[in-house]
């Protein structure tokens, strides 16, 4: 069947193959890539174990696909368009062929550093082209690749490293972003002591800047570089091998690596990349995500490579030089295809108009917006002013475990509401549940998002902790993989995301759960127990308030604050950092013991009048102090 979608017919046309033949619409999309050995079987699966193959026994490496199969149409074609963070700096372009060579190398370097098919490797990298090589590299000789964002600490790198058994981890010396100096290697010197599986450590001078080397640890990007040569055989995968491990925040401590595999990962990745942006050949994209997110993984690395695309990175930040830093990017390299989050939009809209009012933005055709809600004023924003109200926008609703955009408006069918992810992607079938598992059926109607068959990019386990996968995702309702996002159906039946229902936070995009914070909000001394919750924040989208317990006296609350934030910043990173907190006495819980956090949700919001049942707490009188207290800092 022709799966082009050029009018919402198609969609709909596409989309009942899609559900009705799963199995056949997804080999038709998979024949459109290149396989060294065609699949066995499409798809074997159950929600129980849960246990997901796609495309099982197919041979295949998807730098391959990203790379190889371009050179003979496209190897002078530029890749990547690299804008350093400072705009007076070269600006470095990759073309497919230059791309091929440097992933090649680098594959025979990870060879040489003893690096084999399965080993785990750790990436820690500022937003340079050697981020990306470095993952392709991983791919292409079948290394699993966990990219550590270069925002977080070293206690939560050496947390990855540690989880996964990482025996190999790349960084730079550092970086700028904005005018802050990152010493990235000093970072990963603080965090290595505690990781025994570390056996090299490869750095990429980037900056010149000052830093200590190891011996017989460490060595130099280059001087690995110029010790090998530029001929390498993929590693031939098999479909359901492992291709990354990206670890993301749940509700209790421990942050889960999440695991992504081959086939399925490229197969939905790169056909979501085409289909969701109307993607064409000459066009230039930019998404503006960092690597270290999935985001980044999906639709600045494998999505465009895959479709030979030529895409933008960036080095810098949204505000540096200035908030028009975004619009000179899109004007100097004329970008067709902007993807960026709701929380870069309201601080640029924030900043105000006069950013924008000299810059020409014509080049813009698609906009695209990931990772929160987007808010309908910003949506218009955007709309109006960056989109000139010319471009469609297409909010695309995805996670860390989907791989790939699941629920979207597609650009140019000229159907879309601000706000509204709207509909499924083909291939995916969402329902909502109630409470009680029960399918929530007809329109005007809201619910716990699930999906109840499997697609290629789904994650398949937990690295290391599959049982932890199987209650995480499919022991709240039965057969049904579940989301943790909550989600209205609208009278016209499409679809409007509403926000975790669950205890993941969201600020700025990035994913914190609660537990992490509290955990390290007790290492202070004087703490006996936390709870987190979230608020709206008009920036941000959500905001961190934190209820502490503490067992001295606190006289200076802002400097316990300064204390508390230093430790979420050591421990975590500085974008968890804690926005307001309020000391209480006691928090509600319930006889067994659990934070009822709705209760706390509700006062964070100022929204005391409406508290809700109390009836359930161990003592309902606690409510009452907090209220009372309110005292937020
Ligand atoms: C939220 C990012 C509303 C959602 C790709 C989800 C969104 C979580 C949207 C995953 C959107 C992502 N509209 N909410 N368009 N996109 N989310 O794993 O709560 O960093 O569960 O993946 O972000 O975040 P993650």
């Amino acid at each position: 069947m022709n799966l082009a979608i050029k009018t919402y017919q198609d969609y709909l046309s596409v989309y009942k193959y899609s559900t009705q033949e799963p199995e056949n619409f997804w080999a038709d999309v998979a024949d459109t890539f290149s396989w060294k050995q065609k699949w066995s079987n499409v798809l074997e699966w159950n929600f129980k174990e849960p246990k997901i193959e796609w495309f099982k026994n197919a041979k295949f490496n998807i730098t391959y696909n990203c790379l190889d199969r371009h050179l003979s149409e496209n190897g002078d074609k530029i890749a990547y368009i690299w804008e350093p963070n400072n705009p007076s700096e070269e600006v470095r372009k990759l073309t497919y062929n230059q791309l091929h060579f440097q992933v090649c190398k680098f594959a025979n370097v990870l060879k040489a550093n003893g690096i084999k098919k399965g080993d785990r490797v750790c990436i820690y990298l500022p937003m340079i082209p050697e981020a990306l090589i470095a993952m392709l590299a991983c791919a292409r000789v079948g290394a699993i690749h966990s990219v550590v964002f270069a925002g977080f600490s070293s206690q939560s790198i050496s947390d990855r490293i540690n989880d996964s058994q990482c025996s190999l981890v790349i960084t730079a010396d550092g970086s700028f972003r904005g005018d802050k100096k990152v010493e990235l290697k000093k970072i990963v010197d603080e965090a290595l002591p505690s990781c025994p599986s570390i056996k090299k450590c490869i750095v990429f001078n980037n900056r010149n800047f000052d830093i200590n080397m190891l011996s017989g640890r460490d060595v130099f990007w280059h001087s690995e570089f110029a010790k090998v040569d530029e001929l390498n055989e993929p590693e031939w995968m098999d479909a359901e091998d492992p291709l990354f491990i990206l670890y993301t925040s749940g509700s209790t401590g421990k942050p889960k690596g999440v695991l992504h595999t081959c086939g399925g990962y490229m197969v939905m990745v790169g056909y979501s990349f085409q289909t969701v942006f109307n993607f064409e050949p000459q066009q230039i994209f930019w998404c503006t995500a960092d690597v270290g997110w999935v985001t980044g993984h999906s639709y600045i690395v494998y999505g465009p490579l895959l479709n030979a695309a030529t895409s933008i990175v960036f080095e810098g930040i949204p505000t540096f030089p200035d908030a028009g830093r975004f619009w000179d990017v899109i004007d100097k390299h004329q970008v067709n295809i902007f993807y960026t989050a709701p929380t870069a939009i309201r601080s640029l809209m924030a900043m105000g108009d006069e950013f924008l009012e000299e810059k020409n933005l014509s080049s813009l055709q698609v906009l695209g917006s990931v990772g929160e809600p987007i808010n309908e004023e910003a949506w218009y924003w955007f709309h109006d002013k960056v989109g000139k109200e010319k471009c469609p926008i297409v909010d695309t609703w995805w996670q860390t475990e989907t791989g790939a955009t699941m629920m979207t408006p597609i650009a140019k069918l000229g159907i879309a509401k601000p706000g509204y992810a709207m509909y499924p992607m083909p291939g995916i079938q969402p329902i909502l549940v109630n409470e009680k598992g029960e399918e929530i059926l007809g329109n005007g109607v809201e619910g716990n998002l699930c999906i109840k068959f499997p697609w290629p990019s789904m994650s398949r386990s937990v690295y290391g902790d599959h049982n932890r996968f199987q209650q995480t995702y499919f022991s709240a309702y039965p057969n049904l993989y579940f989301t943790g996002d909550g989600c209205k159906r609208d009278e016209e039946g499409f679809y409007r995301i509403t926000g975790r229902v669950d205890d993941v936070i969201n600020v700025s995009g990035h994913r914190i759960g609660t537990g992490e914070v509290e955990d390290a909000i007790n290492d202070h001394e004087c703490v006996v127990e936390s709870a987190v919750v979230a608020y709206p924040h008009d920036i941000k989208g959500q905001g961190i308030y934190a209820f502490i317990i503490c067992d001295k006296l606190v006289d200076d609350v802002n400097q316990f604050k300064i204390e508390v934030n230093k430790i979420v910043s050591e421990r975590i990173g500085a974008f968890s950092k804690l926005d307001k907190i309020q000391l209480v006495k006691a928090l509600p819980k319930t006889r067994s013991g659990k934070i009822m956090r709705r209760i706390l949700r509700k006062i964070a919001e100022g929204d005391i009048s409406s508290i809700g049942d109390t009836s359930t707490l161990l003592d309902p009188s606690v409510v009452d102090k907090i209220k009372a207290g309110v005292v937020v800092f």
